[in-house]
């Protein structure tokens, strides 16, 4: 079994979302984008992003709340949606194309990094893809350098693992079968910002005030709304970390681990809704 916090190498490296991971996330991005829609739709009235706004979505991924914010802000404003993964801007350019929304563009870039010739922007909005930097502290200054004086950020991350049983309970059965190391906290990562005063201290010193917490702790559906456990499973294995794990164990180990994960998702399933289980968030706004 895994020790909590115990280091591991594996542990340390970075995910490949250029790559291996970005290729996962468009492969099931309907999937991915389903089950963290509620916590995005609350982040998005938050943001309460108003015609006229010129925006960057950072880490946006397939798009979603990039086509989102598109909309908030026609049809003077416009977004721009910045991704590592070129799978991911290549296929979120044809989405917003065949949505017909025109205030839009995407670049492949590394946020961390990226100069942008029509800088500054008035806002800046991010679901999940702000906790992957290896180096946060120039990351969030290179942000900053992109907005305007004044501008207001808008950042969903990820709570601690304990809260997130989603996470939790589904590591508890795959550690049944494999070891599996912990999140360590303050590591690139989906709980980099764990502890939301490590991100307080690297907006402060990255120039950003103001900043201000909100909790979001709801259920969300694993998979998507109205997924059955059995392709929640098949979701979880063919997108996740975890699922490589397991294949690597053997068919007879990773037979076994779906089982009871058939199981756990059961226990969670709501006819109509899907298998919902409790995710935490922190909801983060601060002034560039
Ligand atoms: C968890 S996904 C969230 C995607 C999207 N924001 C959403 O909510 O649907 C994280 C995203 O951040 C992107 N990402 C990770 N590191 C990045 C970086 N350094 N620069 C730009 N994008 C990055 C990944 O490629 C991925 O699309």
């Amino acid at each position: 079994m895994a020790e909590d916090n115990q280091p591991n190498p594996e542990a340390l490296k970075g995910e490949d979302w250029a790559g291996e991971m970005g290729a996962k996330w468009l492969a099931n991005l309907a999937r991915f984008e389903g089950m963290i829609a509620p916590i995005g739709d609350v982040l998005l009235k938050q943001a309460d992003f108003n015609p006229g706004e010129r925006v960057l979505d950072i880490g946006c991924g397939g798009g979603g709340t990039t086509i989102a914010i598109a909309q908030a802000v026609a049809p003077s404003g416009e977004v721009l949606g910045i991704d590592i993964s070129p799978d991911l801007t290549t296929a979120s350019t044809q989405r917003a194309k065949e949505a017909g929304v025109k205030n839009i563009r995407f670049i492949c870039a590394d946020a961390a990094t990226v100069q942008l010739a029509d800088a500054p922007f008035d806002r800046l909005f991010s679901r999940f893809g702000s906790m992957f930097f290896p180096e946060p502290h120039q990351a969030f200054a290179n942000l900053h350098g992109l907005l305007r004086p004044g501008a207001r950020i808008d950042l969903a991350v990820w709570g601690p693992p304990r809260d997130n049983l989603w996470m939790m309970e589904m590591m508890g059965v795959v550690r049944r079968y494999v070891d599996i190391p912990s999140a360590i906290p303050r590591t690139p990562g989906p709980f980099a910002f764990e502890d939301i005063d490590y991100l307080k201290e690297i907006l402060a010193s990255s120039g950003f005030s103001g900043a201000s917490i909100i909790p979001y702790d709801g259920l969300q559906p694993v998979g998507g709304v109205n997924v059955v456990p059995q392709d929640a499973v098949s979701f979880v294995l063919s997108s996740m970390a975890v699922g490589r794990a397991l294949d690597e164990q053997g068919d007879e180990i990773r037979a076994a681990a779906e089982v009871d994960l058939v199981d756990l998702f059961q226990k969670h399933y709501v006819a109509g809704q899907g298998v919902m289980m409790r995710g935490k968030a922190w909801l983060v706004s601060a002034t560039a």
